[in-house]
């Protein structure tokens, strides 16, 4: 039976998407099956998302970092997301996250604290890039370049105030492929561990 892995994102301008539609290929890539939920607005009804993330093996959250955090409309899934906080119904789930701005920092380091504290405060486990940042120097980091900003728990991409059909560049899109990729087989491992023996012993 195929691992599913849920993708929830935000994104205010379509360069997040990008990342989110590289995430399920790197699931797909890795022979499970991705379930693309993007937020459309902060008035929607989030019930169909809550449920596709309970029955999902994983889940992948994304984020554009607005004014250094979580944009305001993914953090107002994030509180929806109480409703499932009082049954434990995510608890030991697989979670990881990717976030995108403007600058090369951007505070996107606190975007992706914020996506972790979520998994955390529903007892899930946490999956990071798991890719070495580049062993380049500054002069030698391209679009092409993996990891460019070097990051560690989740993927960081740089996008230019341009199209998201040429931005964020190759390098930031093929990091999030490789996230995609490290959550599915992650996310493989993890269930078949779950035998019933082991969680009755929790
Ligand atoms: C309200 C707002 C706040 C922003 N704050 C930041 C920020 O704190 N750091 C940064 O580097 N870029 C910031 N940006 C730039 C966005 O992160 C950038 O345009 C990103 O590519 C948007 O992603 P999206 O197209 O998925 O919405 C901000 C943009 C907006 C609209």
């Amino acid at each position: 039976m195929s691992t599913k892995v849920a993708i929830v994102y935000h994104s205010g301008y379509g360069h997040t998407a990008v990342l989110a539609d590289k995430v399920a290929q790197g699931v797909r890539d890795a022979g499970q099956t991705p379930v693309v939920l993007p937020i459309e607005s902060a008035t929607q009804d989030f019930k169909p998302i809550l449920d596709a993330i309970t029955e999902a093996d994983a889940v992948v959250f994304g984020a554009p970092t607005y004014m250094g955090d979580v944009s305001g409309v993914f953090k107002v899934f994030a509180d929806a997301t109480s409703a499932v906080f009082f049954t434990g119904g995510w608890k030991d789930k697989l979670a990881a996250g990717f976030t995108n701005s403007h600058s090369f920092a951007g505070d996107k380091g606190h975007a992706l604290a914020s996506l972790t504290i979520l998994a955390a405060q529903h007892g899930m486990n946490w999956v990071n890039l798991g890719v070495a940042p580049p062993a380049v120097t500054a002069a030698e980091r391209g679009p092409e370049t993996i990891n460019r900003v070097g990051s560690f728990v989740g993927v960081a991409a740089q996008s230019d105030n341009a199209s998201p059909e040429i931005t964020p560049p190759a390098g930031d899109r093929e990091t999030a492929r490789l996230l995609g990729v490290r959550v599915a087989e992650a996310a493989v491992r993890w269930t078949r561990g779950a035998q019933p023996a082991l969680s009755d012993a929790a």
